[in-house]
């Protein structure tokens, strides 16, 4: 489950999934409500919780939702800017019984790094929060999402996660909804720098073969099939939101006519079993051709809703981004005027 405690953050980074409506402080769920949340999706059998946002450090209630993953045997994931994140602050959250800590990185340059968060000093920050994870003795991940800013120093980024003792490095590059399909313009990178940056980083899994994990996910739009987006829509995975609304991914908002069951009037094992969002593309029964008749059709169940949604104006849709699609051309015009000869445009930040 992602517990997304807050919209709030101090950084804007032009590739968030966040939507571009952010839940304003006043409809987050309040402390008691997010416990009894917890404890409901224990028992539908919930095992990890990735406490998210925005920044999850705003919420002053942090170590109390922590103790009650704890209580509760969810294993806790807090994915955070680390800015906030004080030795103080980790001391209470590690007492609570925090297991996890994944951090975002923008960059291996500062000054490129700070200008991605659209936060001075931010790098700087982050080189510290990482220092007290590990001192903490907390396993730390490190995420760093690639786009054209910063995509030449794929490798460098996995050797900044090994020098900032990271256990685990997180390559992803930029997904596009929310806040990064509002700036794709700006970051899609070329199809030759994803080339190099996938040997890169390849070249790097050998070179620190037993050091640290790297996990590499690659860009769709370059790919010849799409994720299998959430591991497939109400399979293993529920949004919560700031303001309690469940969604089977981030970006559900963005699919018109879904119906949204929040847990301020339902149990989560209610919504995943019986909500109309969760029901409207679980399974194969509600796909189109080419899926319908594909191989893969329960290999990547067709690909990203919420990505067909907004390339080819139907949730239903065979994922644009597969080579099978009839859409496909719509991904690669998309890439052609977006990675040309012409300038890249200012990022839109968040706020
Ligand atoms: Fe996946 Fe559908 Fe493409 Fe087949 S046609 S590979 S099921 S997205
Ligand atoms: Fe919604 Fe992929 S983000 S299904």
């Amino acid at each position: 489950m992602l517990a997304e405690l807050t919209h709030r953050c101090p950084l804007g980074c032009p590739y968030c999934s966040n939507p571009l409506r952010l839940d304003p402080k006043g409809e987050e769920l309040d402390t008691a409500t997010w416990q009894r949340v917890l404890g409901e999706a224990a028992a539908l059998g919930v095992l990890h919780v990735h406490l998210s946002g925005g920044e999850p450090l705003a919420r002053p209630d942090l170590p109390e939702l922590v103790a009650s993953c704890a209580k509760l045997g969810l294993y806790s994931n807090l994915i955070t800017s680390g800015i906030g994140l004080s030795e103080r602050r980790l001391a209470a959250l590690a007492d609570a019984g925090l297991d996890h800590v994944q951090l975002s990185i923008q960059d291996a340059l500062g000054e490129s790094a700070d200008r991605i968060a659209g936060y001075r000093g931010a790098f700087a920050r982050k080189r510290e929060a990482a220092g007290l994870v590990v001192a903490a003795g907390l396993p730390l991940t490190v995420n760093a999402v690639l786009h054209r800013g910063n995509i030449e120093r794929a490798g460098t980024l996995v050797a900044l996660a090994v020098e900032l003792g990271a256990r685990r490095v997180e390559i992803a590059h930029a997904q596009y909804y929310g806040w990064a399909l509002a700036n794709r313009a700006a970051l899609q990178p070329a199809a030759a720098q994803v080339r190099r940056a996938v040997a890169e980083v390849e070249q790097r899994k050998q070179a620190h073969a037993g050091r640290i994990v790297i996990d590499h996910v690659a860009p769709d739009y370059h790919a010849r099939f799409p994720k299998a987006c959430m591991g497939g829509w109400g399979r293993r995975s529920l949004n919560v939101t700031p303001s309690g609304k469940v969604l089977p991914c981030h970006a559900a908002e963005t699919i018109p006519g879904l119906e949204f069951w929040s847990v301020r009037e339902h149990a989560p094992a209610e919504i995943w079993q019986d909500s109309p969002a969760f029901n409207a593309f679980r399974g194969t029964d509600w796909m189109q051709e080419p899926c319908r008749s594909c191989a893969r059709r329960t290999v990547d169940f067709g690909g990203c809703r919420c990505q067909a949604m907004a390339l080819a104006g139907d949730p239903r849709a065979t994922d644009p981004v597969c080579s099978l699609s009839p859409h496909r051309a719509k991904v690669d015009a998309a890439l052609l005027a977006e990675t040309g000869a012409g300038s890249m445009p200012d990022y839109v930040y968040r706020r």
